[in-house]
């Protein structure tokens, strides 16, 4: 929009304010996405108000059906302000996806995502709003690893080391430069996220490094400190589901989309079924067991637990549940029989043809993988019920 088109309808909205008493859009809207955070929405809500005074502001709580009814306590707000929205999401979960949703729901130029836990401080928002409006920069991340504190007091250790290899790794292989991708708090033009969303994931915690890798150009970013508090009601989300989720990802854009995170999650869990099949393999024999009878075993657990790792991560949003986890392990088992002989045959074809063994041998685990990812995701994981 050329700017003197935009001068008009600002010059429009002020007549109409002044004729029928409507008042103009906020500046910056907030996304909070929640699930059960019923106790932390009035307290957000008041230090919002005291965080953000002189600034046209608006915040959108992005729900995810809570069994708390977390959204109850917005509507109740909404009635007495205004520039309190709630979104209210059934049948989905996902953090990533509850964000991206709330911001493209929004009219604001320039919006924020924090948690609604009350870890994030607030009162960095004004701050963040101003480098922003500077106009040198596109994203404002709000960092736990700012030079002058290492301020995740409130993680555990071994969160702590997860965190830094990750971080480690997302600015080794994917060149981002931030002290903390894994950051969720932080501000951006709307633009940034409206370019990028189409390529954006919905699971997992991962928004900003995805929003990041996603962009079709490269964002201008800046950093602000902060020190991340102690959780204060409710309890964290977070799960081992969420660092293989990062992975995926972290993969998935290195190979500058070629791969999808699901393959990568899928390969993962298939080479880990390999490492378990030969380990029950040796356990057999060493039991006295004859191969065959040890390999049908091997191949049995094997298959049980890809089918099992495949539906709590690979295709959680798709989870099988009940009979048709049952159901399921059936299609999965045959699909992936005739995924081994479709292999078989590759290899052989291949060594019939003088190919050296680790090549024919390469190009049936190929084929094989590349069948059962196929069809398991276009007929056992076929849609989310
Ligand atoms: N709508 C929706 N759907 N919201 C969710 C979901 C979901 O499936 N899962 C979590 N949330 C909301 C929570 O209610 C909370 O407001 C916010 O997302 C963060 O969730 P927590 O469960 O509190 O995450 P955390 O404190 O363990 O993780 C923090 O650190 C991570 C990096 O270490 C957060 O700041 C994350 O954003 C960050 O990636
Ligand atoms: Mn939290």
């Amino acid at each position: 929009m050329s700017s003197r088109n935009s001068a008009s309808l600002a010059q429009r909205a002020e007549k109409l304010t002044v004729i029928e008493g409507l008042s103009p859009g906020p500046e910056l809207s907030i996304i909070i996405p929640t699930f059960n955070e019923r106790d932390n929405v009035v307290p957000m809500i008041e230090r919002l108000r005291t965080a953000l005074r002189g600034i046209a502001w608006e915040v959108i709580f992005v729900d995810d059906d809570s069994a708390d009814r977390t959204l109850d306590v917005v509507r109740d707000l909404s009635t007495q302000d205004r520039r309190i929205r709630g979104i209210r999401r059934v049948n989905r979960r996902g953090l990533a996806g509850a964000c991206v949703e709330g911001i493209l729901s929004s009219s604001a130029p320039i919006v924020a995502v924090m948690d609604a836990d009350l870890q994030h401080d607030e009162t960095q928002l004004a701050g963040m709003l101003e480098i922003i409006r500077q106009g040198e920069s596109d994203l404002v991340v709000a960092t736990r690893y700012g030079e002058e504190q290492s301020s995740d007091g409130a993680l555990t250790a071994i969160r702590q080391a997860g965190s830094r290899v990750a971080i480690r790794a997302a600015q080794r292989l994917l060149n981002v430069k931030t002290t903390d991708p894994m950051s969720g708090f932080f501000m951006a033009r709307r633009s940034v996220v409206e370019q990028a969303a189409p390529k954006l994931s919905n699971q997992g915690f991962k928004i900003l490094l995805d929003l990041i890798a996603s962009s079709p150009s490269p964002l201008r970013i800046a950093e602000i400190p902060y020190i991340f508090r102690p959780r204060m009601h409710g309890e964290s989300k977070m799960d081992a589901s969420v660092v293989m989720d990062y992975l995926g990802l972290l993969i998935s854009k290195w190979s500058g989309d070629l791969i999808s995170a699901r393959m990568v999650l899928f390969g993962l869990v298939g080479s880990s079924g390999v490492v378990l099949h030969l380990a029950v393999l040796r356990l057999l024999l060493l039991q006295g067991a004859t191969f065959s009878v040890a390999q049908l075993g091997a191949m049995l657990v094997a298959m049980v637990s890809n089918y099992t790792l495949n539906n709590a991560l690979t295709y959680r949003d798709r989870r099988r549940r009940g009979w048709r986890f049952v159901s399921g392990l059936v299609l999965f088992s045959l699909l992936c029989s005739v995924g081994i002989f479709a292999g078989v045959g590759v290899s052989s074809l291949f060594y019939g043809n003088r190919s050296r063994w680790w090549v024919a041998g390469l190009a049936g685990a190929i084929i094989g993988s590349a069948w059962n990812y196929i069809t398991n995701s276009m007929i056992t994981w076929r849609h989310a019920r």
